[in-house]
């Protein structure tokens, strides 16, 4: 089915000028980039973001590292897109991540990887919200 998932373009992305090279990957994989819009990520926004992880050993590191500089929010459309970006990203450990995914090209440890994709469909619409009104997300 169509689906649409939320993809962050993480600070290590916009300080390399990468922009760009990750969308043509996004693209070139059949996802459409319905919403886009670069923002710099409130401590608030990014703690609310990554809640799920507030226990995690990283989560301050992770926050301090959202909100370091710029990032660029996105929804993303496509058959199964959820599973689809996923395939994508690659692995979150860049390490582990295999030939030819975002990850694999770009990223540079587990905490610096350069992309967020929503781990299922009812996560994607829980974080589109967040960033996104329906009507600036065209289809
Ligand atoms: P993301 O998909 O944005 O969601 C949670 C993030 O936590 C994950 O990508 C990683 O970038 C980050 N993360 C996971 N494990 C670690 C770790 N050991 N150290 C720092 N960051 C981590």
């Amino acid at each position: 089915a169509t689906e649409r998932t939320f993809s962050i373009l993480k600070p290590d992305a916009t300080a390399r000028n990468l922009t760009g090279a990750v969308n043509a990957v996004i693209e070139e994989a059949g996802l459409r980039i319905v919403a886009q819009r670069r923002i710099r990520m409130s401590d608030a926004q990014a703690k609310k973001f990554y809640e799920v992880h507030a226990e995690r050993p990283f989560y301050g590191e992770l926050v301090e590292f959202m909100t370091s500089g710029p990032v660029v929010v996105q929804v993303l459309e496509g058959e199964n897109a959820v599973a689809k970006y996923r395939e994508v990203m690659g692995a979150t450990n860049p390490a582990q991540a295999a030939e030819g995914t975002i990850r694999q090209k770009f990223a540079k440890s587990v905490g610096e990887n350069t992309v967020h994709g929503s781990d299922s469909l009812e996560n994607a619409a829980i974080e589109i919200k967040q960033f996104f009104d329906e009507k600036d997300i065209v289809g």
